[in-house]
């Protein structure tokens, strides 16, 4: 499958936030910023993001005459623009004026002004606010040609807790819930005597109140979830009747906490991201390389496989972590090829020109303070815009993703609220980084999707700890696994369900059919304890010998399933631990405890070679080096990408272009320490 290109052209964006408010005293900036942009080259730039207070120096009057510039230059010298509606951070004639746009926190305190991405998302005079400002801008610019699109905001956060905001939540649950009684049902809130005798009793989650609900804080984050989409998508429409055919997007973190990104993404066109790795921080880059190509894939899954923006990166280091660690040579290139071979179009930093002052001032940026980019970063810059620009017939490309694995934010936040039976942390993201690994590991490309996604396209869907079971998902995997899919769960799944109300009559709840197996009880190790595995002989995947378990052992009985494998120490030795039922013309695998990174790669090794599933290349993969693919109609791209700080060398399975060079290569690739190559499949 072909995506069309975001914006139409067959090229790669390469850019930057752009914040020329900040250098207005400094005219001669402009034209020396443009000039370097294009040295770089450089096609867009996000303008306008935290320029509230310059556009509306004082409520209802406007200044749009330094962006006219900006935005006219930028054009004149064929760099486009993605405009960003200035909601992020307010003016402070606004807070001063109408207090209650200020956000209240949930120990009930109303926040003074300062910091950004603080306000009030009900705030009728906040929402009023940004339409004015959005209104103005877009009038203004929706038809330039410079502008390809709408960034929306800046990284929505969080949630306010004040009394307009408690009233939308008891909308929300109303309309959620409709009687009073049914919400009290499902919060099983007669426990301890907090049955909600009138709406008006109900209040968001506070420490100094109501915190032990554990179905109203996950109606708290959902209700977060709704309110921040429902003001973007009011954002969206103050802007939208200017020009229907510019596209939206909002910038989305890293394996984001506070919202539900699968139910935002569906009120933006398409994902774009900020990704700020932590190279360097660790003795390798291992983790950090998988860790992040998770995340990569987690965005694309949001639209179903379209190609994602990376809104910003560093081109050097970041300032808001304890160690700022630079980028190390090639480092640059190798990190963000990773993010297109993961299905970006587009590389774009933070920011272009570092600020002289406040706190981002040593924040990596392309522009030093020294004022020119004849610097070591300034070349990593310059240098991957010409690799880029050599790129451009891989923009819309797909991902072939035969896996899924499933990370589910709704089932995070529910697994972290559960009292029991181990509340010093299960991890969950960590256990889906453990199976992900697993996949990088042999270059076979996965997408990570949530309980709401379709499984029918996938041949194996991994799904660690579904502890809670939400919407249809379990009756999407019967029927996955009953026309010839392969599923595998593991320990605490099928446990509640999605108001956190423990599944009755045995676990794992409604997995239990596809499972073939009951989970009576389950035991918690402490750190220091270890579980031994050992592998039945002759069993289905011919995993030979004994491995380790840690953390949560799931004590089972296989009522249907076969027994690959038994645990063989501590009071449960001799029951089941790995397990596999027949179900319809598929297969559904239990792991009944935390698995070490041995067991993670011989077991899914083992099962996508019995399911013909296989990585970019048809080779073995040195340590540390993966290969991921992208496909058009006709073609395969390859990145290759060495994340170890040594030398490595690489067997192709067949001939290959060097897409940078048009070199034609075959046989054994030599990888200098960090390389990265694109290759077409000749
Ligand atoms: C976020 C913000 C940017 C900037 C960077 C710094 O991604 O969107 O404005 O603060 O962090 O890393
Ligand atoms: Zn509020």
């Amino acid at each position: 499958m072909n995506f069309q290109p975001l914006f139409g052209k067959q090229e790669f964006l390469h850019g930057a936030d752009y914040n020329p408010e900040q250098w207005l005293d400094y005219p001669e900036v402009l034209e020396q910023d443009i000039a370097m942009m294009k040295q770089a080259n450089c096609n867009i730039m996000s303008v306008g993001i935290f320029s509230w207070a310059m556009l509306e120096p004082q409520e209802g009057v406007f200044n749009f005459a330094w962006l006219d510039d900006v935005i006219n230059n930028l054009y004149k010298n064929g760099i486009h623009v993605f405009l960003a509606t200035p909601s992020g951070a307010r003016p402070a004639w606004l807070s001063h004026k109408y207090p209650e746009v200020l956000r209240t926190s949930q120990d009930r305190v109303h926040q003074l002004h300062g910091g950004r991405h603080n306000h009030c998302l009900s705030s009728p005079i906040y929402r009023e606010k940004v339409k004015i400002i959005n209104s103005e801008l877009a009038k203004r610019y929706a038809n330039h040609p410079a502008v390809l699109g709408w960034h929306i905001s800046n990284e929505y956060s969080g949630s306010c807790h004040c009394p307009l905001c408690q009233e939308n939540f008891r909308k929300y649950l109303k309309n959620k819930y409709k009687t009073l009684d049914n919400l009290n049902k499902a919060y099983w809130s007669v426990f301890w005597s907090h049955t909600y005798q009138d709406w008006d009793q109900i209040e968001s989650p506070s420490t100094i109140g109501e915190n032990a609900v554990h179905a109203l804080n996950l109606d708290w984050k959902r209700f977060a979830t709704y309110m921040a989409m429902d003001f973007c998508k009011s954002e969206i429409d103050a802007v939208k009747p200017y020009n229907d055919k510019l596209k939206f997007t909002t910038n989305f973190m890293e394996f984001f906490y506070d919202y539900d990104y699968f139910e935002f993404a569906k009120v933006i066109d398409f994902v774009s991201w900020d990704s700020y790795p932590r190279w360097h921080f660790d003795k390798d880059e291992l983790p950090t390389a998988s860790y992040t190509a998770m995340n990569h894939d987690l965005m694309r899954s949001y639209k179903n496989g379209q190609p994602f923006v990376l809104m910003e990166s560093t081109p050097s280091c970041t300032n808001w972590r304890d160690l700022s660690k630079l980028k190390k040579p090639m480092m640059h290139r190798l990190s963000s090829l990773q993010a297109v071979a993961h299905g970006a179009d587009s590389i774009q930093y933070f920011q272009w020109r570092k600020s002289r002052g406040s706190s981002e001032k040593f924040h990596g940026a392309v522009v030093d303070h020294v004022g020119h980019i004849n610097t070591r970063v300034g070349h990593d810059v310059v240098d991957l815009g010409k690799t880029l620009s050599k790129l451009g017939e891989i923009v819309g490309s797909s991902t072939k993703a035969e896996v899924a694995i499933v990370f589910d934010t709704q089932n995070r936040w529910a697994i972290d609220d559960s009292q029991g039976p181990r509340n010093a942390g299960i991890d969950y993201l960590q256990i889906v980084h453990e199976q992900y690994k697993a996949f990088w590991n042999r270059g076979i490309s996965v997408d990570i999707i949530d309980e709401s996604c379709d499984l029918n396209k996938y041949k194996l869907v991994v799904a660690p700890a579904t502890y809670m079971i939400r919407g249809d998902f379990a009756k999407n995997v019967e029927s996955f696994v009953q026309n010839g899919g392969t599923y595998v769960s593991t320990y605490w799944s099928g446990i509640v369900n999605e108001t956190d109300l423990c599944f009755l009559g045995g676990f794992p709840g409604p997995l239990k059919n596809v499972l073939g197996i009951w989970d009576e009880e389950t035991e918690c190790l402490a750190d220091f304890e270890e579980v031994d595995i050992k592998f039945d002989i002759n069993n289905i995947l011919n995993i030979k010998g004994s491995f380790k378990g840690r953390m949560l052992c799931a004590l089972i009985h296989a009522n249907e399933a076969n027994i690959l494998a038994h645990y063989e120490s501590d009071f449960f030795a001799n029951r089941p631990c790995v397990t596999c039922n027949n179900f319809g013309k598929g297969q559904a695998y239990y792991i009944a405890t935390r698995m070490d990174d041995a067991f993670n790669e011989v077991f899914y090794s083992k099962l996508t070679e019995q399911l013909g599933i296989k990585g970019a290349i048809d080779t073995t993969l040195p340590k540390g080096v993966t290969c991921i693919a992208r496909y058009n109609n006709d073609n395969k791209y390859v990145f290759v990408m060495n994340f170890n700080k040594t030398e490595q060398n690489l067997q192709l399975d067949s001939n290959y272009i060097n897409l940078e060079t048009q070199e034609t290569l075959s046989d054994i690739v030599h990888l200098e320490p960090y390389a990265s190559l694109v290759l077409k499949k000749a």
